[in-house]
């Protein structure tokens, strides 16, 4: 269990890697892939995202993201899911540049087996897990290289759905992790309200985006990272 600044990538080679921005960019991969988009490019700057959306069609793609949890000038659309709708991005490609979310997966990349993980698709991610049978590295993208309440209770849940289907080790982090989840099991928002990034957006407006990305396995899917693109498995 890893914060992904503090992760080396000799830690990742041969693991499966699990990347968590539960608020709200690895919610907004899985809802994009879920309502149709194609794939979704993290990258990690503007200029980068830019740069890249030149080498598609107009038509085929659209710029996605945030900084300061804001909608980037020039860009279709921000990091809010509610606007990753079926009608707008069925078919599309998606650039997605935010924060600390697409820095996370892009430090994944060192392992070839690295999926997205949010309080939206928990259990299809525990049942991956079991499937792959590998020793497991979850990297929790958090606030500006901090740890983010959101991101812990969704890796607690991952571990309380994993639980119920084999036996595993973890260390104490990870068991921390489970133990907060099983105590805010019946509503994660009891826990994630405290957040200093949960606040923050809400703030700014976004208590949809909030109430939005707590429904647990609303979606099952698993978004696969692999050669710098995210599309389902
Ligand atoms: C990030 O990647 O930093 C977050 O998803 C920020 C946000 O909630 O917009």
């Amino acid at each position: 269990y890893e914060t992904y600044n503090a992760v080396s990538d000799k830690t990742l080679k041969g693991k499966l890697v699990v990347v968590i921005d539960t608020l709200r960019a690895t919610s907004v991969i899985t809802t994009a892939l879920v309502n149709g988009s194609k794939e979704v490019i993290p990258v990690a700057d503007i200029e980068e995202a830019v740069n890249l959306s030149y080498n598609f069609d107009k038509d085929e793609i659209l710029l996605g993201g945030e900084r300061n949890a804001v909608k980037i000038d020039g860009f279709d659309l921000s990091n809010s899911p509610l606007e990753y709708s079926k009608d707008v991005v069925e078919g599309k490609t998606i650039i997605l540049t935010t924060t600390n979310g697409t820095r996370a997966l892009k430090k994944a990349s060192s392992s070839d087996d690295v999926v997205v993980g949010c309080l939206l698709n928990v259990s299809s991610i525990a049942e991956y897990i079991q499937k792959e049978d590998k020793d497991v590295v979850i990297i929790c993208a958090g606030t500006e290289g901090k740890f983010s309440i959101d991101d812990i209770i969704t890796a607690g849940a991952i571990l309380h759905k994993l639980k119920e289907l084999k036996p595993y080790e973890s260390d104490d982090l990870s068991k921390a992790s489970y133990f907060l989840y099983e105590s805010f099991k019946d509503n994660v928002l009891d826990i994630m309200k405290y957040g200093y990034h949960l606040n923050r957006i809400e703030k700014l407006g976004y208590h949809d985006d909030v109430e939005f990305c707590t429904r647990i396995d609303m979606f099952s899917i698993v978004p696969k990272y692999i050669n710098g693109v995210v599309k389902i498995c």
